[in-house]
């Protein structure tokens, strides 16, 4: 989308990865911009940044980290109050009629509100403003786990949101539930899951799985030599699982897809005609 007015955002992701996960476009944005915003996580991926283009400003400082103690720190203030002033940032740099690019780790559109939010704003303002793909988390996850989402479907879910809405479950589906590593913080001010967190996750599932079905919890390799985390455990032991900001959890089907069989006669097909 075009308009008359100066000034743009191009949102973009630069992957798990950044320097394996970049896309050319990608790159060539970052170096065309006339500022760029950047919320990666990995540090070899920000200095890369920096090189291809010096007026880069890093979001992380918006979270406002507090003290640490051991692996262990808590934001001064709600990630909710850090979203807002990192829109702000980018939506002014735009107003002063900047061509910004705002760089956000995985694919930006993929749980992550800033983003979204700042093209919301800036397009009911006039402005243009686009979002570019990125490799996220769950891709990784499909490399890296050997699965295909196309085979059962695969559901996926905020932890959190899981736990605290009535959400129906297919178990004949895949399930990745994000962000168990705060799952239950409801200040969105830790760093770390709420008391009891994970262990009432593991009741929330128990209604559906027995407690030997086998969870991963998932971490992609965020440096190109590195490795991703795969730990593959029955369901009851997730409650003391090591979970921390990057763990994703992957929960494989239990049982199979149920036929529809008046779908079928429908159809006028038999089960012995599908195919796989
Ligand atoms: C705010 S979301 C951002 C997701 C990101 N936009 C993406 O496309 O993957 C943060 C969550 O993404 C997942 N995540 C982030 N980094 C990860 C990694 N290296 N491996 C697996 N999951 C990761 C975790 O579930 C984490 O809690």
């Amino acid at each position: 989308m075009s308009t008359d007015k100066q000034g743009s955002l191009t949102v973009v992701g630069t992957g798990i990865n950044t320097l394996a996960h970049c896309s050319l476009e990608t790159k060539a944005y970052i170096e065309q911009a006339d500022k760029v915003y950047s919320l990666v996580s990995d540090v070899a991926g920000q200095a890369w940044i920096q090189e291809l283009n010096p007026r880069v400003v890093s979001l992380m400082p918006y979270y406002q980290f507090g003290a640490q103690e051991g692996d262990d720190y808590e934001l001064r203030r709600s990630r909710a109050d850090s979203y807002e002033a990192m829109v702000q940032a980018v939506v002014g740099a735009v107003q002063e009629g900047q061509n910004v690019v705002a760089i956000f780790y995985g694919h930006p559109g993929v749980f992550a509100f800033p983003p979204h939010e700042a093209i919301r704003r800036l397009r009911a303002l006039g402005y243009s403003a686009r979002m570019l793909p990125g490799i996220s988390a769950e891709d990784c996850l499909y490399a890296d786990l050997g699965v295909d989402p196309g085979d059962t479907g695969c559901a996926q879910f905020e932890a959190s949101t899981f736990l605290f809405y009535k959400i129906p479950l297919n178990t004949a589906s895949a399930v990745i539930l994000w962000q168990i590593g705060v799952v239950g913080d409801h200040t969105l001010q830790r760093l770390r899951p709420a008391a009891g967190g994970l262990e009432a996750l593991t009741a929330r599932l128990r209604r559906h799985y027995p407690a030997e079905h086998p969870v991963a919890v998932y971490e992609a390799a965020t440096l190109p030599v590195a490795s991703p985390r795969i730990d593959w455990m029955p369901l009851s032991a997730l409650a003391g699982a090591r979970v921390g900001l990057a763990s994703t959890l992957f929960i494989p089907p239990l049982g199979r897809l149920e036929l529809d069989l008046a779908a079928l006669r429908d159809f006028g097909l038999s089960p012995e005609q599908l195919v796989g």
